[in-house]
């Protein structure tokens, strides 16, 4: 059992409670500004990676196939209860198990943080392979901002970037920076694959 796993047992109660509630309506709010300048082909493939319990996999813009994972078998197992007809596996985000240039859209919500610079390199190379060229990708981070500073005093092990750094470690991999917005408590930054 990893400590998502024991997350996952009070995470859909932890985000209805005040103030996280706010915070991530405002987080989603973010994203939707930027998925509005996404488009995904109607027969395309969307992936939502980390998943959770599955609020991110709901934002994903409309396409006729969704593939949302995680490495958390509890996340897992209850976005599979909540949704029987979604394909839900479970796996690590730093080895995707999905063929070489196959995914459209590509998210992840909630995940870079809790990676090192190597790590995220190493996941930036993944997305690279199985995202088809002009593929687009979405990725929050969280800044270096008081909130942050205050997560990682609180809460597990989290790493706070500027979106420059992540501009640049995802460059090394052929992602063209296309939009990002920030709050106080988390970055989104869309990328085209070039
Ligand atoms: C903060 S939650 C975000 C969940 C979801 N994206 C959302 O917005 O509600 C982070 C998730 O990342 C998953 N996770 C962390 N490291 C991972 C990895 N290396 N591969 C796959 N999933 C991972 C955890 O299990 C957890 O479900």
């Amino acid at each position: 059992m990893n400590i998502w796993d024991f997350r996952s047992i009070y995470y859909k109660a932890f985000r209805r409670i005040g103030p996280f509630n706010l915070i991530l309506r405002n987080e989603q709010n973010q994203i939707n500004k930027a998925l509005s300048l996404i488009s995904v082909p109607t027969n395309g493939l969307a992936l939502d990676i980390a998943s959770g319990v599955g609020h991110s996999t709901f934002l994903m813009p409309v396409t006729k196939t969704f593939v949302s994972m995680d490495f958390s078998f509890g996340m897992v197992s209850i976005q599979k209860r909540s949704n029987k007809d979604l394909l839900c596996i479970n796996a690590n985000a730093l080895r995707i198990p999905l063929k070489d240039n196959s995914v459209d859209y590509a998210q992840a919500i909630g995940l870079t943080e809790y990676f090192q610079n190597k790590e995220l390199a190493l996941f930036s190379l993944e997305l690279s392979n199985v995202l088809k060229v002009s593929g687009k990708l979405l990725i929050t981070f969280t800044p270096s901002s008081l909130f942050g500073i205050g997560r990682q005093l609180v809460g597990s092990k989290i790493y706070l970037r500027k979106k420059e750094e992540i501009i640049s470690i995802f460059a090394k991999n052929g992602f063209k920076h296309i939009a990002h917005f920030s709050i106080y408590t988390q970055g989104v930054i869309v990328f085209e694959k070039s």
